[in-house]
């Protein structure tokens, strides 16, 4: 029978041969952020639309082409979410957040949406790891967020991915910005795409990130924002630098970057990776220190980033970085007949119960069969139980690598010992394998 429906073109299912991988950097992640102070936020996969269009901005490609929209039941307009930020801002507001402790600091793992075309390393439903700072004026808090995304790449040994600094200022000195950016884009008018001859009256910073080839040439020429700074952009972004000086963190400026979502103010940032071809930034973030007040509360200002799991996935694949492979099948129990199934399944959760990996037979299949299912999972050590082994209660554990069996009494404390043995003798071969590697 043939499959009739198949997966939505842009979307991947993550089979279990890899997904041990997004589990690994998933948790690393994780359990980094808990070192610099940050908890996980939740929030809905879809939000009201409006928030989407108020934060990331009605003139950006992400609202204009790429959000997946639809009315529900109750005749509610709602996106599936482009992007974590401004779900979370809304939910800080919401929940009071930025009554507590400041700074607020959030960390996430989500899934978003964007119907974009896909190629490789841009998909339709793509995963973020990102990171929200709230409540912090100080380019302390930007070098915090840009110092945790490298060492979360030096951790993973991933190396050649750069990071590129820009200023895109404030509403103050943006006012001049915009002015400049107007004038010279209006002499180029008659070649702008359709899209962009609109964001010249709204918003042209936004035809900077326009994907059109012909845009893109006529901006490359386009006035910089950072000669438009005030002064009080300028000193935060030369604190910014002296604090990425100070923590070593090899940076660029990038003059060029504005990123493609409208709520940034100040500082912009992105992580460049050059071994994945045209989608090749892994991470990208900035300040936005007006966004909470346009959503509606108090005047507090936030920075953060998010990082595509799937780039960041081909980035440690394109260098050949091995992720850890999951543990493998401890002791594999064969059985044959009733009586010995039920010995199998009781020794099998006596493991488990210790932390052990253990499997018995599910199927009812032949010693045979379920000694070559043994195999196929890899399992360390196997033993097959029969009626002379619940009668002497001790069985052959045979070890499945060399080959070598040796009798184990099946009472419970013989027989956990020497599993907890064979673990012990595992790491220490680990630990002398490392040793070796490093001499
Ligand atoms: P963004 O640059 O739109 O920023 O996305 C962040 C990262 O998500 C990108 O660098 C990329 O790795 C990944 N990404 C984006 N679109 C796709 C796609 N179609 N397919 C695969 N991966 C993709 C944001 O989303 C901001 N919310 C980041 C932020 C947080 N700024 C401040 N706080």
């Amino acid at each position: 029978m043939a499959l009739e429906i198949r997966s939505i073109k842009g979307t991947q299912d993550i089979l279990p041969s890899e997904s041990y991988q997004w589990q690994f950097v998933e948790r690393l992640f994780l359990d980094m952020a808990k070192n610099y102070g940050f908890s996980e936020i939740r929030v809905p996969v879809f939000e009201d639309k409006n928030l989407f269009i108020r934060s990331v901005g009605d003139t950006t490609d992400v609202v204009q082409k790429e959000m997946y929209t639809f009315t529900d039941q109750g005749g509610r307009e709602l996106a599936l979410r482009p992007e974590g930020t401004a779900g979370i801002n809304r939910a800080v507001i919401e929940n009071g957040i930025l009554n507590e402790a400041l700074p607020a600091k959030l960390c996430y793992n989500i899934s978003c949406f964007r119907a974009e075309k896909p190629q490789a390393g841009r998909y339709r439903q793509f995963h973020q790891l990102g990171m929200e700072l709230f409540g912090a004026h100080s380019p302390a808090a930007d070098a915090e967020v840009i110092a945790f995304v490298d060492e979360f790449f030096a951790v993973l040994g991933i190396q050649g991915i750069s990071l590129e600094i820009n200023s895109i200022g404030c509403p103050t000195c943006r006012k001049e910005y915009h002015k400049a950016l107007k004038e010279y884009f209006s002499q180029h008018k008659d070649e702008l795409c359709e899209t962009c001859l609109t964001r010249l009256e709204k918003n042209p910073l936004r035809i900077l990130d326009c994907k059109s080839p012909v845009c893109r040439e006529i901006a490359k020429d386009a006035p910089v924002g950072l000669d438009y700074l005030c002064d009080d952009c300028k000193t935060h972004f030369e604190g910014l630098k002296k604090r990425l000086d100070a923590l070593n963190i090899a940076y660029t400026v990038n003059p060029r970057i504005v990123r493609g979502l409208d709520y940034y103010t100040k500082t912009v940032f992105e992580f460049v990776s050059g071994d994945i071809g045209a989608q090749s930034t892994v991470c990208g973030g900035g300040r936005y220190d007006g966004l909470i007040r346009s959503l509606g509360g108090n005047d507090q200002p936030g920075i953060g980033y998010a990082m595509g799991i799937e780039r960041l996935l081909m980035t440690l694949k394109a260098q050949n970085i091995e992720i850890p492979k999951p543990p493998t099948c401890d002791l594999y129990i064969a059985s044959i007949g009733e009586d010995a199934s039920l010995r199998a399944m009781q020794l099998t959760a006596l493991l488990r119960g210790e932390g052990f990996f253990a499997e018995c037979d599910l199927m009812d299949r032949s010693v045979k069969a379920q000694m070559k299912y043994a195999n196929k999972i890899g399992a360390k050590f196997s033993m097959v139980l029969g009626d002379d082994e619940l009668k002497n209660n001790q069985a052959a554990v045979k070890n499945m690598e060399t080959g070598e069996s040796r009798p184990l009494s099946l009472e419970e404390e013989p027989f956990l010992r020497f599993f907890y043995d064979a673990q012990i003798e595992d790491l220490s071969d680990s630990v002398n394998e490392m040793l070796k590697s490093e001499e």
